[in-house]
């Protein structure tokens, strides 16, 4: 298994470019199972996850091509169960059965596992599937859905922690060539659903409403095949962001979405690190010390739970007391004692994370344990002194495209180390 091994103390200086989103390509993968015509991506990121999600629309039948970010995926005959290891693996290929249930009125796939942040249940998105007229089955670590019709209805979609992202998108997707209207309530409003609506209504599908926590899909026969860009990664340049704030650097962000960054941006002024636009980009330093703030995470355009981990590494440098509290899932700490070992403070009080910040950061080695946690690691290691070994990259390399490339090129001495 691979690790990164960085020396710490260097300021970051420079520009560097944000790639597409991991988290607005994977469903608009999942979208192009709705159609029996050509399809074009633009800007899918070169990562393990996307390269998941190839081969399990390989495995459903589809013909899929992936190069230089450019995406082709004809599905022209699909089946509608997909491998069960294949799903069981990567919990993002969920949002598979709300297309296969739109084309063919049947999906088959294995539950998916929780992960390390939580169970990750996916009772919604069922609720979902049932109120379009799905009858849900699940037996030996499947999930079958079959619908002899699939209708349009209103269902709210709202749950323990308020809306779900892949619920809703997985919804959206099987109502696009349901008969009739659907209306969902407390709909995830986040970036990425809107992505993914764009490239549905450029199919031919009708949903108005995206954005906003009620969504109106009015389904159509047919979805024809579209060339859609992916969105930038809005939780990458976040985690650029808060790694130019955290080395005392200055960079330029290139490509990122100022827009889609408004909670985060907001927080990061008040702990001393200002985000100026220049004309499309963003110019990122600190403006003094590193101040001490409160962080709840909270559904789109709150602040978003892909960025408290490495906001903790930030504030583990700020002199004084943050609160960071975890609103969205019940166990997304797990780099709490990673930064234990590099002399970071911190408690943790239910659902929240006491930091005692300002204390100096030196080099360890440290265990990734999740996709955001590694970032929070990989960023205090950059701010550390001495050399620190983040073990376990392979859970980075989940979601940040060549993140050691693109370090390097900002001044970063880190290094990959492969595992021989
Ligand atoms: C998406 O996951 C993202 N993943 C996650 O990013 C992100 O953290 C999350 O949204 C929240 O923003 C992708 O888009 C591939 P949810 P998703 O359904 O859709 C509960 C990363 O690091 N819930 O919005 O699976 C759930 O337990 C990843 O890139 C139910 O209770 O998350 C959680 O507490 C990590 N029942 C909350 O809702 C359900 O049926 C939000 O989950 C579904 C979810």
């Amino acid at each position: 298994m691979d690790s990164f091994l960085i020396k710490g103390g260097v300021p970051l200086h420079g520009e560097v470019t944000i790639s597409g989103s991991k988290n607005a390509a994977l469903p608009i993968m999942a979208a192009t199972l709705l159609t029996d015509e050509p399809c074009i991506v633009r800007r899918v990121p070169d990562l393990s996850d996307t390269r998941f999600m190839v081969k399990i629309l390989e495995s459903l039948g589809a013909t899929v091509k992936f190069e230089n970010g450019t995406l082709t995926v004809h599905a022209k005959k699909i089946k509608g169960y997909a491998d069960y290891d294949l799903v069981r693996k990567m919990r993002g290929s969920i949002c598979i059965m709300g297309p296969l249930l739109g084309r063919l009125r049947q999906a088959r796939v294995s539950l998916p596992g929780g992960c390390i942040i939580g169970a990750r249940p996916i009772n919604l998105h069922l609720k979902g599937f049932e109120a379009l007229g799905a009858k849900i089955k699940i037996e030996s670590g499947y999930i079958d859905a079959t619908a002899k019709k699939l209708a349009g209805n209103s269902l709210f979609l709202g749950g323990r922690a308020g809306p779900t992202v892949l619920g809703t998108a997985n919804v959206m997707m099987a109502a696009a060539l349901a008969d009739g209207v659907t209306i969902i309530e407390s709909a995830a409003c986040e970036p990425e659903v809107v992505d993914l609506a764009n490239f549905l209504n450029a199919m031919g599908a009708n949903i108005a409403g995206v954005g906003s926590p009620t969504i109106t899909i009015t389904g159509v026969k047919k979805l024809h095949g579209a060339e859609h860009e992916v969105i930038p990664d809005r939780i990458e340049t976040a985690t650029f962001m808060v790694a130019a704030g955290a080395t005392n650097g200055e960079i330029t962000i290139k490509g990122g979405r100022a827009d889609h960054l408004r909670a985060v941006i907001d927080k990061l002024k008040e702990a001393g690190v200002s985000v100026e636009r220049s004309g499309a980009n963003m110019i990122v330093r600190r403006s003094g010390t590193l101040k001490p703030v409160d962080v709840t995470t909270l559904p789109y355009s709150g602040f978003p739970t892909d960025v408290q981990a490495q906001m903790m590494s930030l504030l583990a440098l700020a002199k004084g007391i943050s609160i960071i509290t975890e609103r969205i899932f019940e166990s997304r700490f797990m780099h709490v004692s990673e930064l234990a070992r590099l002399g970071a403070d911190i408690e943790i009080e239910g659902p929240s994370a006491i930091i005692k910040g300002g204390k100096p950061l030196s080099g360890a080695p440290v265990m990734a344990s999740d996709l955001r946690a590694s970032a929070a690691l990989v960023i205090a290691g950059l701010a550390a002194k001495g050399s620190t070994q983040v073990n376990r990259i392979y859970h980075l390399d989940r979601g940040y495209e060549q993140m050691d490339v693109k370090l390097r090129k900002l001044g970063a001495r880190i290094q990959r180390v492969e595992e021989k």
